[in-house]
Formats: structure tokens, sequence, C-alpha cells
């Protein structure tokens, strides 16, 4: 038995429907995630994968397919074994999703495989597709009575992000796959709280008696949250002018995490627990409107620039993307959260493209001791003390203290102390896929966003959203290659704080 199967249970028995599986979600996450299951022993024998999209293909061909893609994406990772014993479970079908006759034979289809497969009639269905189809798709299952469970079996749907645009569309969808499905058969899957390190905010602040007392307005300053890329848009363009950073990150990754660290003590780590205190707190976020929407909220678009020496070009000058383009690829906000814990401390969120580093991190900075006896000392000068949480890469935990520097003089200095996940686990965190396939076929829903809580982080960035509309203009320039706007560090600047700097 391996430590895996000693440490979590296997799935039990299941079929597993991709939508879109000739896509970059399926090549690139989905059959990867699989595999990695597999590996670790976690999956039942009995267990089937059926690929649809239009594009013809046999189940020889489909199969093909994956090994090859497994092999382009982790070459030599795939054994011989893996793949006599992987394989078999592999099925495809070609249909067209917006087809009603596509659904007639996906259920032949389904039924064949449980025969043949064992999967008890447990299903789900993952919607590697556009977001256009996710209505229409989980419409038609209902239509074709796929989606309905009974006391023998169960049948989930998984659904990728975006999950609608804006506050509106956001409703509209949840109604519509709420006419359908039951909330507890709906999987909103945001692979940032797959992510160990994400998972760990929770542990970090509810297993360890020593940080509760600090965590609060009466010895935390503020907090940051970073979520830098040194990637540009990569041929995305065309998606992306009409996604743009505050959408594409905001409501969902980067309040998610904020949400993490600022709810209230939950429960238990049961979905219902969970999600209860996370939604509770994305509600507190005051709402910016107008004018405070320019005072806190700063958006910015890369020009050119140069990382690691390579030049870069600007924006405008991406493929599929409008020369005069207003879209930002940058968003750095200051949020106030009204609640008796909060209240008077900000939250800096930032986050962009084709900044100077690939980061994602979460600073708590500790108010500085209202007195100390180091008169004599450069102490005014020294920084307060932080916690910094890593998300990636590099995932882990440093807090960063003051001590004495040896010597005779009495110096006092900074030092982290840190905590790496690779020093310790001796392997990598899983990437969230993994994580969240395996939680969503066990029926356990803590990481998946309930529809309350899609709602309550549209509705934080509403009135940012309807501001820029009246306003598409307000965007300033930042080089490729650098920290973001100059306006971005003023906004911390302006109430005497800065944003980490890395070096
Ligand atoms: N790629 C990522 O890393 C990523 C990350 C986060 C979220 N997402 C989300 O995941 C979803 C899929 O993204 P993707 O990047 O995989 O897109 P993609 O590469 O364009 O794949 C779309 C898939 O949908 C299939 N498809 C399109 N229309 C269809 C129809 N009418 N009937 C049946 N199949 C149809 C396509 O296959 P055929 O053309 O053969 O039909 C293809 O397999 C999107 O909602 C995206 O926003 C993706």
């Amino acid at each position: 038995m391996t430590t895996a199967e000693k440490d979590h249970p296997q799935t039990g028995p299941f079929l597993g429907v991709i939508f879109g599986a000739s896509g970059d979600l399926a090549k690139r996450k989905l059959m990867p995630a699989i595999f990695n299951l597999s590996r670790d022993g976690l999956l039942d024998s009995s267990f089937a994968i059926l690929g649809v999209s239009r594009k013809e293909m046999t189940d020889e061909a489909f199969r093909k397919k994956i090994i090859a893609d497994m092999e382009e994406l982790a070459p030599g990772e795939l054994t011989e074994s893996m793949k006599e014993k992987l394989i078999p479970h592999f099925f495809y079908m070609s249909g067209d999703v917006t087809q009603a006759e596509t659904y007639e034979r996906l259920k032949a289809r389904m039924s064949e495989i449980n025969q043949q497969c064992g999967t008890g009639g447990n299903a789900f269905f993952y919607l590697a597709t556009a977001p256009t189809l996710f209505s229409p798709v989980i419409h038609a299952l209902g239509n074709e009575g796929l989606i309905a469970e009974t006391s023998d079996y169960w049948r989930r749907v998984v659904i990728e992000k975006p999950f609608g645009h804006d506050l509106g569309s956001a409703q509209q969808l949840n109604a519509d796959i709420q006419r359908e499905l039951g909330e507890d058969q709906i999987y909103r899957i945001d692979h940032y709280l797959g992510k160990e390190t994400v998972q760990n905010i929770a542990v970090l602040r509810f297993a360890n008696g020593m940080f509760q007392p600090f965590w609060s307005n009466l010895y935390i300053d503020h907090v940051q949250v970073t979520v830098a890329e040194t990637l540009g848009v990569e041929g995305r363009g065309g998606y992306y002018e009409h996604a743009g950073a505050l959408r594409d990150m905001i409501p969902n990754h980067i309040l998610q995490l904020l949400s993490l660290i600022a709810m209230e003590m939950p429960l238990s780590f049961g979905a219902d627990d969970m999600r209860n205190e996370q939604v509770k707190v994305l509600r507190a976020i005051r709402p910016l409107e107008g004018e405070d929407v320019t005072r806190n909220v700063i958006r910015g678009q890369y020009g050119p620039g140069t990382i690691d020496e390579k030049k870069l070009a600007a924006y405008r000058d991406e493929e599929n993307v409008n020369p005069e383009s207003l879209t930002e690829t940058y968003v750095a906000m200051r949020l106030a959260i009204d609640n008796q814990r909060w209240a008077g401390v900000p939250f800096y969120l930032r986050t962009g493209k084709r900044l100077a580093e690939r980061v994602t991190e979460i600073v708590v900075e500790f108010k500085k001791p209202p007195f100390t006896p180091f008169r004599e000392t450069t102490v005014e000068s020294l920084e307060p003390n932080q916690l910094i949480i890593r998300i990636q890469p590099d995932e882990g935990i440093s807090l960063r203290f003051v001590t004495k520097v040896p010597g005779t003089l009495l110096e006092l200095d900074e030092v982290d102390m840190e905590f790496r996940y690779a020093d310790y686990f001796g392997r990598a965190p899983a990437t969230g896929y993994d994580r969240l396939l395996y939680d969503c076929i066990r029926g356990e829903a803590t990481l998946f966003r309930r529809a309350d809580m899609v709602e309550a982080g549209w509705r934080a960035i509403a009135g940012i959203q309807a501001e820029w509309e009246v306003n598409p203009e307000s965007l300033t320039d930042y080089s490729s290659g650098s920290w973001g706007p100059a306006e971005a560090d003023a906004l911390l600047s302006r109430d005497g704080r800065q944003w980490r700097v890395y070096v």
C-alpha cells in the first residue's frame, strides 16, 4: 500500500465525461491530473474517462493523443506499466454539444461504458468548453435525464471560470444552472483553491494558537496580495481583450485568497462551515464607487520593455489586440473590510502581466511596536514584522523579524525565518487540479466556490466595473519587466506604506 493509499481513501467507481476533451485545458491540466491521481493510487480501478468534442477521433486515436500529450508535457514520467494500466480507461465520442442528438448518443455511450467498466452509474461532467456553452450543456444534460441522481449513484457538474463577466451575468448563470442542478451537485472550480499553500492559510491561522490573538486590527497594520506574472497574453489576446486583469483575477482568485486571510474561524473545515465564513467576509468588503474608484484603484497596461534581456512588445502590438485597446493588464487596489476585526486595516491587492517576476504572495504586515527601548539604535528605520505566505513559485511561509547583529555594539537588523514546502516534504505540492478532481469525485465541496461566493466576488468589484465603463480612459502605462505603474506605488506611499520589494 502506498503512503497516499494509507492517508487518503480511493475515489470509488466513477465515469468522468469531459466536454472539450480535445482542448488546451484537458491536455494541460485535466489529463495530467488523472494520471497523477492514478500514480498516487487514489483512483478506484472501476473508473473511466469519456472525452467529448466535435473533432472526429476513435477511442484508439484519443488514447494515442493522450500518451503523446503526456510525453510532451512530462517527458519520461509515463512508464510502460502506467500506460498499460491506465489507457484502457479512456474513451472518446465525437459530438457537437449544441446538438440534441449528441446527448442521446452520450446517454447510450455512458451506459455502455458503465457496463464495461463497472462505474456504478456515478458520473461527473466537466465543462472544459467556452463559458457560453455552460448553460445550454447543463440544460441539455437535464433534458436527457443525465444529471438526475438516484439513491444508487451521484451526478455532478464541474464548471471552469469565468462564472459570468459581472454580477448580473453571474446571477443569471447561477439561476440557469440551479434550475437543473442542486447546489450540492455544482462544483465551480478555482484552481487556486486546490493549491496546498492556499489550503494552508486556513491551517496556519486556525491550527496554530500563536497566530490567533494577533490576527486583527489590534496588531495587523495592513495586508498585501500580489499575483504577478512575467508572461504577457501569449496568443490569447482575443480572449483577454474582453477580460482584462480586473475580471480575470480579482473576483475569483484574489478575493478567494483574501477571504481565507480575513474570514472568521469556521465551525469545521466542512464545505458549508468554511464557505459560510468566506462569503460573510466577502460581503463585508466596502464597495467602491465613483470618486472612490479613482482614488483607490489603479489600472495599467503594459508597454514595451525587457525581461531577462528579451525585448518585448507592448500589449497593443500583441496578436488579436486592438491597437487602441483600453483593456487593463494590471490592476492594484485598496480595499476595506467593514467588520470589527478588520476596521481600519487596508487590504492592498495587485495583479498584472509582464511584471518583473512571477510571484503570488500574501504579506501580512504587523504594526510597529508602540514603544521600544532601543533609542540609540537604528530601530526607527527598521521594517515592521511581516508574515509572508508564498503561494507560487517555491511555496512556503516566512516570518520577518528584528534581531541583534552579533558584535559588541547594539546593532539591529531584520532576518527571515523560512519554511519551504520542498525542504520539509521532499516533493513539490500538488497542482490544484489533482486535488480538486479528487475532491469532486469524493463529493467534498469545501474547495469549490458556492453560488453566493461567486456573486459576492462580483458585487465587490461592481462599482469599479461601472466606473471604468463610463471612464475607460483611466489607464496608465507601465513598461514590460517593471513592477507596474508608478501610481500603484503612490497608492501605498500616500498611506506611508510600500509594496514588498523583490530583489
Ligand atoms: N486552458 C486553460 O488553462 C484554462 C484555464 C482556466 C480556465 N479555462 C476555461 O476552460 C474552458 C476551456 O478552455 P480551453 O483553453 O481548453 O479552450 P480550447 O482549447 O479552445 O478548447 C475548447 C474545447 O471545446 C470543444 N468544443 C468547442 N465547441 C464545441 C461544441 N460545440 N461541441 C463540442 N465541443 C466543443 C473544442 O473541441 P472541438 O473544436 O473539437 O469541438 C475543444 O476541445 C474555457 O471556459 C476557459 O475559459 C481554461
